[in-house]
């Protein structure tokens, strides 16, 4: 089904919308302004469930649906049960830390849990024939870590040992590391090439399922390393891991560089391009971390390792994903079998996304140069010009939701096809 699909177009929405608030709790962490509770721990919250948790989930259902031929997600309580989970959940979360009441955090935790067991109930229920398939099949490992963390994580807030003992840092890892590098890296080898008008390398096809081998592997080590206490074994496996993420480069440059077809959409680009950059900088800044023992102004390298990977890197991948998925989605739920002067095109207004991919990298590299020269003033301006700029950027997806809302009712039911048109199904 190459067509957008409800519950997905409103999880990646709700992500972008998470995504501004990370901002603000950043912007108040750096003290430019004031929220109240532990802004750190919401920040937190925002930042992993809220921003990425719920775009990649979203993305996730709309790629997974066109690739495995889904044409609902069912039953359809779950649909509704599915986002009001995770939107309670995270509530919950915000509340607690907001009046800092941490203990109940477990009821967070617990809702924002079961939405998480849906998602994964569908990837497992509706898996195509030919499982595992790229880039279902890194989408469907990545959601194993992801449950792992969050059980993680639930069983701590509860003081059930031995998790109890498990720090935060280590769930984090197992976010980075196992759920957000395995979905970033079957979206970039499947989806980015795509997304610019090429394909996979067809040298690089046979060793794909290696790849994905290789990479489960050395997640599962490095977080096992950094659950143990030897600093060398963090760095060795650090060093592995981060080897296959250069592989993984490699496979996407040679897929863009030596398949055919034009080159098109440079304006994801700008936010690709940058995105990858910061990312592969973030990691390098960590290995920095665990390769030298008692590394000195050892917060501020934290920070600077935190931002680069996920507020420059993921964040601008994720964004340039975004604003493709969205007009996608618009585009064919509205206008799938009908004819309309209305095209793909015209929803992505790349004139305005290559005004704001430059402001977004602009205001991100303020925020790094605050906190390389550990002056919170400079991150919490930074934070403002990037907020500025998200706020530009969301004005072209308010533009497609209200264009949704207004013309939903005359589209064509979102799980039929277009050769479908003409004889409308009930179910
Ligand atoms: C404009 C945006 C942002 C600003 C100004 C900002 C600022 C900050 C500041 C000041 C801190 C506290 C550092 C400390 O005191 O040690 C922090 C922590 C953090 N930020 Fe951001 N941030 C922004 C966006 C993001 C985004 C988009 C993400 C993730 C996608 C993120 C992830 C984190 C994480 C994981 C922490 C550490 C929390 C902890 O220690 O538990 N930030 N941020």
């Amino acid at each position: 089904m190459f067509r957008g699909e409800p519950t997905a177009y409103w999880t990646v929405n709700l992500g972008f919308a998470f995504f501004l608030i990370t901002q603000l709790y950043g912007i108040a962490n750096a003290r430019l302004i004031v929220l109240p509770g532990n802004t750190i721990a919401i920040h937190y919250y925002l930042a992993f469930f809220g921003w990425i948790g719920f775009l990649i989930m979203g993305a996730q259902l709309q790629f997974f649906r066109a690739m495995a031929s889904v044409r609902k997600y069912e039953p359809t309580f779950l649909r509704f049960l599915f986002l009001f989970t995770l939107l309670i959940g995270i509530g919950i979360l915000i509340m607690v830390e907001s009046l800092e009441l941490r203990f109940y955090s477990f009821i967070g935790l617990l809702v924002y849990f079961l939405g998480v067991i849906i998602h994964f109930y569908w990837l497992y229920h509706y898996q195509p024939k030919k499982y595992f398939k790229l880039p279902l099949d890194h989408f469907f490992v990545a959601q194993a870590f992801f449950l792992s963390g969050v059980i993680i994580l639930l069983l701590k807030s509860l003081e059930i040992r031995p998790f109890v003992f498990v720090e935060r840092n280590i769930v984090t890892h197992i976010f980075v590391f196992g759920w957000i590098t395995i979905t970033l890296e079957g979206a970039l080898i499947r989806i980015l090439p795509m997304f610019v008008g090429k394909r996979i390398a067809p040298s690089q096809k046979k060793r794909l399922n290696y790849h994905l081998s290789f990479r489960i592997l050395s997640s599962l080590l490095v977080i096992l390393s950094f659950s143990s206490t030897f600093q060398f074994l963090t760095a060795i496996t650090s060093l592995i891991w981060f080897g296959i993420w250069l592989w993984t480069l490699y496979i996407l440059a040679k897929s863009i560089l030596t398949t055919k077809g034009t080159l098109q959409h440079y304006v994801s680009l700008l936010f690709f391009l940058p995105g990858l950059f910061w990312f592969t900088f973030g990691m390098v800044v960590g290995i920095f971390l665990v390769i030298i023992p008692n590394i000195s102004f050892y917060l501020v390298i934290r920070r600077l390792h935190i931002h680069f990977s996920l507020l420059a890197g993921l964040s601008l991948i994720m964004l340039g994903a975004y604003h493709r998925i969205n007009a996608f989605q618009t585009f064919t739920l509205l206008y799938t079998g009908k004819t309309t002067d209305r095209t793909e095109l015209i929803l992505l207004r790349e004139k305005r996304m290559s005004f704001t991919a430059i402001g977004l990298n602009l205001g991100v590299l303020v925020v790094l140069i605050g906190f390389i020269i550990d002056d919170f003033t400079l991150v919490g301006f930074g934070g403002l010009i990037t907020f500025i700029f998200t706020l530009v950027f969301g004005t072209s997806i308010g533009q497609n939701i209200l264009e949704y809302l207004k013309n939903k009712k005359d589209a064509l039911p979102y799980y039929l096809k277009p050769s479908e048109a003409t004889k409308p199904r009930t179910r």
